[in-house]
């Protein structure tokens, strides 16, 4: 819970800037937060969740040292600390990152790890570029990259996918490769690079999709159909961005370089951790989050508020469907944290008075329940 408090701080601050970029009224406002928008939330926020799933995973204790550099960096940035601070360390959180991937990798190798140590360089490698001074637009396919491997990857050890098989797996492996490369050469060759990179993004997602459950339980119930709507969202939004790229090869401003980037962070890894919630953060922080019906509120806010900005205000050019898409976006994932929180609350509490209701079922007085036996047993 600690070490993920940096990255929740590192949420709040993200929103905070993204009201300040859309020019719009923010609780806290000061001259370097729109600087830091980017990578505070893709290194900070879901650098800092996504390290320490990782690190619960791995269970020794230098693990933790990847979530928690990542959190400081962020905390750095967004403090009077020189900037280049703050970049540094998350340089190294993002590289500790990479050492946890390696006694993963020596416990069990798997193709679903292999496409999670891809987004671990890629991930270090826009911290680097960043702290050598490149601008957030050169280190954006990187992130991209970094996001959509490692959820990949983590959707494939999930077994919704590697279910099917070696051969999806080697799909998807070989497709993660070639996003890989084309990331890699983006600064180099941006021309041919970005399209490419569109391509393989789009085959990506076109094999995930094919092969994913998601297809399948959403005609199912409850969480599985939830989680379902929440994929088959993200996997859209991925299109949209891999057909941006595709289409337009390098953008690094306007409207394409806003709606490529919220495609890819908000469109698809946003609806990615909103679907994959209930199930990873009980293991992560020992309380339990389960599901119910009003999780979807923030999910169909997130994507129809998505679709305003990104049609209304990029394509379309309204100023006012930019800033009404983005402002209800913030309301979207605030949404998301609040509810999350109030299930999670009281699933713990219903969780608490479980045991004595089972022990006045079985007249049994267990220990949570032995000061109260004097309670009429029914
Ligand atoms: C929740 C609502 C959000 C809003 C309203 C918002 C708004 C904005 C705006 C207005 C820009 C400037 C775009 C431009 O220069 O054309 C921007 C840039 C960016 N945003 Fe967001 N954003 C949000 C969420 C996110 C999230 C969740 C992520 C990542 C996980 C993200 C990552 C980025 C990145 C990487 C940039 C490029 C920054 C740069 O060039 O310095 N945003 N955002």
């Amino acid at each position: 819970m600690a070490l993920l408090l940096p990255g929740g701080l590192a949420l709040l601050a993200g929103l905070d800037a993204a009201l300040l970029l859309l020019g719009l009224p923010a609780p806290v406002t000061t001259e370097r937060l729109p600087q830091v928008h980017g990578p505070v939330l893709v290194l900070g926020f879901v650098g800092t969740v996504v390290a320490l799933e990782r690190a619960v995973a791995l269970r020794r204790w230098w693990g933790y040292a990847a979530p928690a550099g990542l959190g400081l960096g962020a905390l750095l940035l967004l403090s009077a600390a020189p900037l280049p601070v703050g970049q540094g360390v998350l340089v190294l959180g993002a590289a500790g990152q990479l050492a946890v991937y390696a006694g993963l990798w020596r416990r069990q190798e798997s193709g679903a790890l292999a496409l999670q140590v891809l987004g671990g360089f890629l991930a270090t490698g826009s911290a680097l570029l960043w702290w050598g001074g490149a601008p957030v637009a050169t280190s954006l396919p990187w992130f991209a990259g970094f996001l959509v491997l490692t959820i990949a990857g983590e959707r494939l050890e999930l077994a919704r996918v590697g279910a099917l098989g070696p051969r999806v797996e080697r799909a998807l492996l070989a497709l993660g490769v070639a996003v890989f490369a084309a990331v890699a050469v983006t600064p180099l060759w941006p021309r041919v690079a970005h399209p490419a990179l569109g391509l393989a993004l789009l085959a990506l997602v076109l094999v995930l999709v094919r092969y994913d459950v998601a297809r399948r339980t959403i005609r199912s119930t409850a969480l599985p159909r939830y989680m379902a709507w929440c994929l088959l969202g993200g996997y859209a939004w991925l299109l949209v961005a891999g057909g941006i790229w595709l289409l337009l090869g390098r953008v690094d401003g306007g409207p394409a370089y806003d709606g490529v980037i919220h495609a890819v962070f908000l469109g698809f890894t946003m609806s990615m951790i909103m679907a994959h919630a209930p199930v990873i953060l009980p293991a992560v922080l020992g309380r339990p989050l389960p599901y119910h019906p009003a999780f979807y509120a923030p999910v169909a806010l997130l994507h129809a508020s998505l679709a305003v900005r990104v049609v209304g205000g990029d394509l379309w050019g309204s100023a006012a469907a930019l800033q009404t898409g983005g402002a209800l976006n913030v309301a979207a994932v605030l949404a998301f944290v609040l509810v999350a929180v109030w299930s999670s609350v009281t699933g713990r509490r219903r969780e608490l008075r479980a045991p004595r209701a089972r022990a006045r079922r079985a007249d049994v007085p267990t220990a949570s329940v032995a000061p109260r036996v004097a309670e009429p047993v029914r």
